[in-house]
């Protein structure tokens, strides 16, 4: 799809890989609805990067709030995109929370905002999303899941359950809305050291150890999810597919 004109939907978009995703189809002349939960000003920051890199008609970027938790959100967020724009034709859901728990010591609480951030709200955003889409009218739909979602794992039992959920509705969602909407998702690696759970030294020094099983030996970073968000926009072919931008790691 020539995704010049057309417009996105990225959640987590203020900041990390989803700040990326936004400014990497903002340059393919895509406009952004710039999804953020607590990182306002950063997302403000995105979109006056994609509206100075405009001409006359595109791209347009526009910073939306919403909590995921919050069961309105999604219906809210297509909803705030069909005002501004009149169409919203790609949905990117990036947002995600990502913390540790074994099976022993995960709490319900945790259970919980994995189940709802990581994958019941993606649904209900690609419910909405589809609900608006005219008869004719081409979309792309694409979940930012983790390599984690089909490789056993001790250590993060809420996230990994979650993210299998995603990758298993991204092909079921591929299915349903055929012919004219493709749904896809991607499992990154080693993209960027965790945002939470550790200190900035402990993640930096996690993250640091990382190449030494990674085939490739280095780790990644957003741009190489950009990256492969862009090849699946562009494809017209490939649906219900899993892209994994790990280095290998996943083997
Ligand atoms: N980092 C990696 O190496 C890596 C590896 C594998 C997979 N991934 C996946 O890639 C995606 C992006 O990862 P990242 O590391 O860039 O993410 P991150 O730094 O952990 O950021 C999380 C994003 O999710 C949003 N978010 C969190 N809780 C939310 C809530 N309750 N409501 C709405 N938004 C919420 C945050 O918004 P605010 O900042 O506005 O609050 C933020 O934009 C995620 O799906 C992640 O699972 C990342």
């Amino acid at each position: 799809m020539d995704i010049t004109g057309k417009v996105a939907l990225i959640t987590g978009a203020g900041v990390r890989i989803g700040r990326a995703l936004a400014l990497a189809v903002a340059q393919r002349g895509a406009n952004v609805l710039v999804h953020y939960n607590t990182s306002a000003q950063e997302a403000h920051e995105v979109v006056a990067l994609i509206e100075k890199m405009g001409n006359e008609q595109h791209p347009r970027a526009v910073a939306i709030g919403g909590d995921l938790r919050d069961p309105a959100t999604p219906e809210r967020l297509i909803a705030r995109g069909m005002e501004a724009f009149g169409h919203v034709d790609i949905l990117i859901n990036s947002a995600a929370i990502f913390r540790r728990g074994s099976v022993l010591d995960t709490t319900e609480a945790d259970w919980d905002d994995h189940l709802i951030i990581n994958l019941k709200a993606p649904f209900f955003l690609c419910q909405a999303f589809a609900r608006r889409l005219q008869p004719d009218q081409r979309a792309h739909i694409i979940n930012i899941a983790d390599w984690r979602a089909v490789r056993p794992g001790v250590a993060y039992m809420a996230y990994t359950a979650a993210k299998a959920g995603l990758v298993a509705l991204t092909k079921s969602m591929a299915l349903a809305l055929a012919p004219n909407v493709q749904v896809n998702a991607i499992a990154p690696g080693a993209i960027l050291p965790p945002s939470e759970g550790h200190t900035e030294q402990g993640a930096r020094e996690y993250f640091a150890q990382l190449p030494k099983r990674i085939p490739v030996r280095h780790t990644g970073s957003p741009e190489e999810v950009a990256k492969a968000v862009l090849y699946l926009l562009d494809s017209d072919f490939v649906t219900g597919e899993l892209l994994f931008v790990t280095g290998g790691e996943h083997l």
